[in-house]
């Protein structure tokens, strides 16, 4: 027994942000995003919530998946970045869709998020505690953005993604999941329930905070081990994988992490141009973008792979459809 995703959804707020508008705000350029990140775009809220962004990414996977909301036993929510705190923001999307019958709680792992999200669920599915479970990354991680920043504001994001997963016949692949909170420091940001000395809203601390080369050092070594260690562990060759999908960072990351795996780029699809980062949305997001547009082909074995702060990385292999 396993877990199969046969739905998808995404949802990105209508606004988007070019690089000129952050340059207008912070001594930047279009140019330098463009060739340190990859970034050209980002979709930024305007009135939208990482609930209703939620909710609207969840709704479209039920569609795709032909899955009424009353059948969904477990309703996952990966976020970083909420605008609720209590009750958690699966509860809300559970009334929002009247998915009565789910079981809802959030996890909390950031860039990671989506990937634990399916590993648990997966282990949910494949134990037979529950045949429908419906999984969510959502971000508006321009609440958590220091525009004042230039180091930071021209990388993230907001968005959501969503998939819905089944329990069906087929391998139940190991997933490998790591994380060093020894090098937390790397990316943090305190809770708004913080207080800091002299405390007030514009302190930093209450932003992301990024040692971006450290956080950059790491994703680039620790990726391809985690990729390399799910293959081994699974005894799937690089051969048999037709995509990875990695969080979306930085264009870098994903080429450097292509390169040390000796794997061609073609096979590292990437969205990070339109959306930047979107935490724990971006590979929910890439996933429904390539299910759409055709990419994704039954039968074919894919690596999802997320990385952030904590430290926290992990990856997984799946089998599409
Ligand atoms: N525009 C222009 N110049 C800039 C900017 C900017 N936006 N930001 C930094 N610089 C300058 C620096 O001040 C520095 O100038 P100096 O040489 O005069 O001191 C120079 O550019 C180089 O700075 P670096 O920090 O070395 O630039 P780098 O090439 O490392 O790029 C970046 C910075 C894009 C942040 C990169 O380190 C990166 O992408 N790191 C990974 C970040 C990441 O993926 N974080 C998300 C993790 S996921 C999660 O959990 C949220």
């Amino acid at each position: 027994m396993t877990g199969i995703i046969c739905g998808t959804g995404s949802y990105a707020p209508s606004y988007v942000m070019d690089n000129n508008e952050i340059a207008a705000m912070v001594d930047t350029s279009d140019e330098w995003i463009k060739e340190r990140t990859g970034v050209a775009t980002r979709h930024i809220i305007k009135g939208e919530t990482t609930v209703s962004m939620a909710c609207e990414a969840a709704r479209r996977a039920l569609l795709d998946s032909g899955v009424r909301a009353e059948e969904v036993e477990l309703i996952i929510v990966s976020t970083i970045s909420s605008n609720v705190i209590l009750p958690c923001t699966a509860c809300e999307v559970q009334r929002e869709l009247g998915a009565e019958n789910a079981t809802c709680f959030d996890m909390s792992a950031a860039c990671s998020g989506f990937v634990l999200a399916y590993n648990t669920a997966l282990a949910y599915l494949s134990g037979g505690i529950y045949r429908t479970v419906l999984i969510i990354g959502s971000e508006s991680l321009s609440n958590l953005t220091n525009w004042k920043d230039r180091s930071t504001c021209i990388l993230f994001g907001d968005g959501a993604g969503a998939a819905v997963m089944k329990a069906g016949e087929g391998r139940a692949y190991l997933p490998v999941t790591c994380s060093d909170g020894g090098k937390g420091k790397a990316l943090t940001c305190l809770s708004r329930h913080t207080p800091v000395e002299s405390a007030h809203m514009n302190d930093p601390e209450y932003y992301m905070q990024m040692d971006g080369q450290a956080v950059f050092k790491f994703a680039v070594k620790k990726v391809p081990e985690a990729v390399n260690e799910v293959l081994r562990k699974n005894h799937v060759s690089k051969e048999e994988i037709t995509w990875y999908v990695l969080h979306q960072a930085n264009s870098r990351i994903v080429e450097s992490v292509a390169k040390r795996l000796e794997e061609p780029i073609e096979k590292f699809p990437m969205n990070l141009q339109e959306y930047g980062n979107t935490s724990s949305a971006s590979i929910a997001i890439l996933l429904d973008e390539m299910k759409r547009d055709g990419r994704l082909k039954n039968g074919q074995k894919i690596v999802i792979a997320g990385f952030g702060a904590g430290l926290t990385w992990g990856a997984s292999v799946m089998e599409w459809g």
